[in-house]
């Protein structure tokens, strides 16, 4: 019997390249996504623009805290990939945070609701995030976190992004089917999210004008590319169980990683402005778990990986 893959989120960032990756693949996918307000509705239909069309590939346009059984009839799921969120960790206070509460937390429980409904559904990735590790202890912060580290999520963001994940993991406890939830480590490339640093500064310095960094550049960040962060997915689907980190296995200050943009943008012009609350000053994927257990290999590193989110923005015209 042929079975569905179902992506959440897919006409996202991440989401987009999942789907089409699966797609190539050879599977069938069932994509559902809302084009939530986070950013303009083009954008992410211009990601789904090479699967349009495609007879492998299912949309289907719903909010996932309103989906039902009857919106999945007809279709064979085991696998669920679960990308659709509200992300973006400095946006998350004040009052859009009931968007992070609805997208992230009720989305998700009604999503589990309707899964343990599905007599073919066998195995569930969850997107998580570095943000649920919060600001490490200064003693910490020259050490990749593994995955044992403390959770003490640092942005009502992180606090969304843990509760879900523990949410997955109680239904799987309870109800039995295989889980896996996946830790990115900010992932930057083609398709970026334009809130996201490397989307902005990029974009900026095309137009000649200068990037706001927060703070003093010295918050380091373990940048993962795109496509290696997809890698991981697609091994999560056929083996593993519980929590990995997905990042390079790196961490570089923010303001090394202007170097690399100055050697495309040797005119870079730099502002700096207040560090904003939620940003933590650290992240660093320990990656050994997944390493030695999904056979995980990050392959980009930040100079190729950046060079090709310039290429793609510049032939892209979202700038
Ligand atoms: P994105 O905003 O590009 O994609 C998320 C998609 O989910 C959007 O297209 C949105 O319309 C959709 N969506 C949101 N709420 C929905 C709902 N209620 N019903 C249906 N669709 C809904 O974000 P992304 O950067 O691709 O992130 C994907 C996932 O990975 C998220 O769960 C995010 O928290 C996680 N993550 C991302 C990063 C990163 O660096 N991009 C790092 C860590 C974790
Ligand atoms: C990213 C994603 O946005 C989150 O969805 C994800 O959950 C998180 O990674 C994660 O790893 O868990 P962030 O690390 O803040 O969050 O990623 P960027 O938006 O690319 O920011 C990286 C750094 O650049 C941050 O320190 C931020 O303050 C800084 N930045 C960002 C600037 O200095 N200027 C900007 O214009 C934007």
């Amino acid at each position: 019997m042929e079975f569905d893959v179902l992506v959440t989120g897919c006409g996202g960032f991440l989401g987009s390249w999942v789907a089409e990756r699966l797609v190539q693949d050879g599977l069938r996918v069932v994509g559902i996504d809302f084009f939530t307000d986070n950013y303009p509705r083009e954008i992410k239909e211009n990601n789904l623009k090479n699967l349009s069309g495609n007879p492998s590939f299912q949309l289907i346009e719903k909010d996932l805290a309103h989906l039902s059984i009857d919106d999945l009839k007809n279709k064979k799921i085991a696998h669920v990939i679960h990308l659709a969120a509200q992300p973006g960790v400095r946006d998350s206070w004040g009052p859009d945070f009931v968007k992070y509460i609805h997208n992230n937390v009720h989305a998700t429980q009604n999503l589990l609701e309707v899964l343990i409904r599905i007599n073919s559904f066998k195995r569930l990735i969850y997107a998580s995030s570095s943000s649920v590790y919060g600001e490490p202890p200064h003693e910490a912060k020259e050490q990749a976190i593994k995955e044992t580290s403390l959770t003490n999520p640092y942005s009502p963001y992180g606090v969304t992004k843990l509760t879900a994940e523990k949410l997955c993991q109680a239904y799987s406890a309870n109800y039995g089917f295989e889980l896996v939830s996946l830790r990115f480590f900010t992932v930057y490339g083609p398709r970026q999210r334009p809130d996201m640093a490397f989307s902005r500064f990029i974009r900026k310095a095309i137009r000649g004008e200068p990037i706001v960094i927060y703070g003093d550049g010295s918050q380091k960040r373990d940048f993962t590319f795109v496509e290696d962060a997809i890698e991981a997915v697609i091994l999560s689907l056929k083996k593993g169980s519980g929590v990995y980190n997905v990042g390079r296995g790196k961490t570089v200050p923010l303001k090394e990683a202007l170097n690399v943009l100055r050697d495309h943008f040797p005119e870079l012009k730099v502002a700096f402005e207040p560090k904003q609350k939620g940003d933590v000053s650290f992240t660093w994927a320990d990656i050994s778990k997944i390493q030695a257990e999904l056979g995980y290999s990050p392959k980009v590193d930040l100079q190729e990986g950046l060079e090709r989110q310039i290429q793609w923005i510049r032939s892209n015209g979202f700038s």
